[in-house]
């Protein structure tokens, strides 16, 4: 895996989009690599969340949502982006969708479904002024995927128009220093290491594979576990981990690994003799050791 750099190489590629009803979209690209884009949206989505709304606008179809407080989970599955708030969810491709542990996504579909574009925007009217500014992404289809709205300084609080002469102009300062980082380069990335790859241990909690759901003493004995051995690795639990048998299920984000039957001593072992010393613990890994190497995507 390549070394993470701090340092984002501009793309240099901008274009412009004609409107219908007049003005036009102005994009400018910036490289939809994982250490590129899982940074830019941690920031959005961990950090500046106030200040984000997400959403898409497509010939017939506007959809924004805000945030009324940090959402509860942020993280990163099988090349899916989860967030996940009080009142609603959303997922986003970012890297290859493999299918969870059989690898059973086509390669095409797996190529279809994720990012394959990410520009900044600002929508001008028709006297060529900047009117809203975000983020756009596009799946390998070529199809506008999800946007991110960016604060409108044309706008107050509650989504109303300011009298004329009277914009916030200072709300433009989240555009231009991600604009700054991201697409121009002229700024660091403000984290040591991709904070969408922090490992992390999760528990499926659904009944599919684990029908009593008693899936809390195995979150218990990861968590002490991981204490015990000084570990910076989260533990959750999660929905479907796309092994639906043989639960409970354990997924180890740092190598993408999945455990089946995992009672608590097996949980201490994961975190033992895998995570801390490298060591798979064999006879729990999904699929089974002797069928894996075959079927690795
Ligand atoms: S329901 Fe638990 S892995 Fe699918």
């Amino acid at each position: 895996m390549p070394e993470f750099s701090r340092q984002v190489t501009p793309l240099d590629h901008r274009t412009a989009e004609p409107i219908v009803s007049g003005g036009q979209i102005e994009y400018e690209d910036f490289p939809c690599i994982i250490d590129v884009i899982g940074p830019l949206l941690y920031t959005l989505f961990q950090e500046r969340w106030q200040q984000t709304q997400v959403g898409h606008v497509v010939e017939g179809s506007v959809l924004e949502l805000e945030f009324t407080q940090a959402p509860k989970i942020c993280v990163l599955y099988d090349g899916y982006l989860t967030v996940v708030t009080a009142a609603w969810h959303l997922h986003l491709c970012l890297e290859e969708h493999h299918g969870g542990p059989w690898g059973r996504t086509p390669p095409e579909l797996r190529q279809q479904r994720r990012i394959q574009r990410a520009s900044f925007y600002r929508r001008l009217n028709k006297r060529s002024q900047a009117r809203s500014w975000g983020i756009q992404f596009w799946n390998g289809a070529g199809e506008k995927m999800m946007n991110l709205f960016l604060p409108n300084p044309f706008v107050d609080d509650a989504e109303k128009l300011l009298p004329e002469g009277k914009a916030q102009l200072d709300k433009l300062s989240l555009y231009e220093e991600l604009r700054d980082i991201y697409v121009l380069g002229v700024r660091p990335i403000p984290y040591i290491e991709n904070p969408l790859k922090r490992p992390y241990l999760s528990v499926c909690r659904s009944s599919r594979c684990y029908p009593s759901q008693k899936w809390q003493p195995i979150i218990e004995a990861l968590q002490t576990a991981v204490k015990q051995e000084g570990l910076e690795v989260s533990v959750m639990t999660s929905g479907c981990l796309e092994v639906c048998t043989a639960g409970p299920v354990v997924f180890y984000s740092g190598d993408r690994t999945w455990y089946t039957r995992v009672t608590p001593e097996i949980a201490q072992r994961i975190v033992h003799e895998h995570v801390a010393q490298g060591h798979p613990v064999q006879a729990h890994v999904y699929p089974p050791i002797k069928t894996q190497a075959s079927v690795q995507p």
